[in-house]
């Protein structure tokens, strides 16, 4: 028997690998400059921690978790996405007592759901998130839009679309809460099972059930941007006009809602535009959740973030044709002529890497040509070729791929030429 990955998970091959450590190193480059410090928490947690804020009605909650038992019995599950997790630290360790608020973190790993697996939907993927706890000042929620938007940006990606919406305070909430009630319940029975019990514990799902989608009561259900309170008017309008400051484009969507529960005020989804970017365009999502720290046991302290999938982003990179630059290229190829050259070939691809000079030679005892088409294949930027004349001689000779240049250098000198040649402190 054969066996192949799990349906909705993949393998990243030493081919793709340069790509998301490229796009890893740019996540991290952007967290250090928007001083949001990483945290890493476990890849499990108990099982209530997600139905208490993710919610218990949700798609997520409802259909999408590995939920299991341990050996002692304790309901855990596989986290499906990073906030609940990162709250539910800051709680623990009681990060609201720390001197400097907010609090800004950043977290990068694989997340679980048990969706249907279509384009830019997997069971495992890869999300990198920052949540900022402990302001509701309108302007970190511009910071926090603007750090997804500047991801996207500096990857080279130019097809993009960024919708915000406002869910409000409490009070919005539930005055829209009940005119959803009011709006559904004389034709609850032509719903799905799933909306049927939603009506009564959160109607807000109802609209984001992919079920009924196509329903007409869905295109007139009452808007949660009619029912805003003046504060939480006023506190997207401070969010807008922040955004318009940084220059940063974006489209008011009323029927953006956002497929978790803890979210208040801002929520905001970053979308592709390209065209041929399959049907899911979502790439990053996030919102304000002013409720959450307290649902999870912690002091009421607000809270914002957003999360977005490097699946996704690579997607994205693909639909618009746009090449990262990588640096996998190889630095020296050493080429041994002989049994004596090939003990100093050792010595001297050793030497090189001390000196971070990345190096390889080869180990199956091939010919000159097809060790020159190896450091071809490899993109070697420099050849060093050992013989037993130049052995004799206590020099290499020393090929520069990219114009063929070629030279013999003293082999005691050899480190420190290569070192000049590739800028190498
Ligand atoms: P979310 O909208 O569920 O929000 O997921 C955020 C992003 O994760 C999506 O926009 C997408 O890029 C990616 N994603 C979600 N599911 C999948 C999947 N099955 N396959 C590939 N990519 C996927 C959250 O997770 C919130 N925790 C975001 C947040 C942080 N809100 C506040 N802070």
């Amino acid at each position: 028997m054969a066996f192949k990955v799990p349906r909705g998970t993949q393998d990243i091959l030493p081919e793709n690998t340069p790509k998301w450590q490229k796009i890893e190193s740019i996540l991290r480059e952007l967290a250090r400059v928007y001083r949001y410090k990483e945290i890493r928490t476990p890849i499990f947690e108990h099982t209530e921690l997600f139905q208490r804020s993710v919610g218990d009605t949700t798609d997520i909650v409802q259909k999408e978790m590995y939920t299991f038992e341990d050996r002692g019995g304790r309901s855990l599950t596989l986290r499906p996405e990073g906030t609940a997790s990162t709250v539910r630290a800051y709680v623990e360790h009681k990060m609201y007592g720390a001197p400097d608020q907010p609090i800004k973190l950043s977290y990068m790993g694989p997340m679980f759901r048990y969706e249907r697996q279509q384009a830019g939907r997997y069971r495992q993927f890869v999300q990198f998130g920052v949540e900022a706890i402990g302001s509701a000042d309108p302007a970190i929620d511009a910071e926090v839009i603007a750090f997804a938007m500047d991801i996207y940006q500096t990857v080279g990606l130019k097809d993009l679309k960024l919708m915000i919406n406002s869910l409000g305070d409490k009070e919005t909430r539930d005055t829209h809460r009940t005119a959803l009630i009011n709006h559904f319940k004389p034709h609850i029975h032509e719903f799905c099972d799933d909306c049927k019990n939603r009506l009564e514990k959160n109607p807000l799902r109802i609209l984001d059930c992919k079920v009924d989608r196509e329903h007409p009561l869905m295109q007139t259900a009452p808007k949660l941007t009619d029912y805003l309170t003046p504060t939480s008017r006023e506190y997207f309008e401070q969010v807008k006009k922040y955004l318009e400051i940084l220059g940063i484009e974006y489209e008011v969507d009323p029927n953006l809602v956002r497929g978790l529960d803890y979210y208040t005020h801002t929520a905001f989804e970053i979308m592709s535009t390209a065209e041929g970017f399959g049907a899911i365009t979502t790439l990053c999502g996030g919102g304000r959740y002013n409720g959450l720290v307290e649902e999870i046991g912690g002091p009421d302290v607000p809270g914002i973030g957003f999360a977005l999938s490097i699946e996704r982003l690579l997607l994205a990179l693909e639909a618009e044709g746009v090449e990262l630059e990588l640096d996998d290229a190889l630095d020296v190829y050493v080429i041994a002529l002989g049994d004596e050259a090939k003990l100093k070939a050792v010595e001297l691809i050793s030497s090189f890497r001390l000196k971070g000079i990345s190096a390889d030679m080869d180990y199956l005892m091939r010919k000159m040509k097809a060790q020159m088409k190896s450091a071809d294949r490899l993109q070697a930027k420099f050849v060093v070729i050992i013989g037993e004349t130049e052995l004799e001689e206590g020099v290499v000779v020393v090929k520069q791929m990219e114009t063929g240049n070629q030279e013999k250098v003293e082999i005691n000198e050899i480190v420190n030429y290569l070192k000049q040649q590739l800028s190498i402190d």
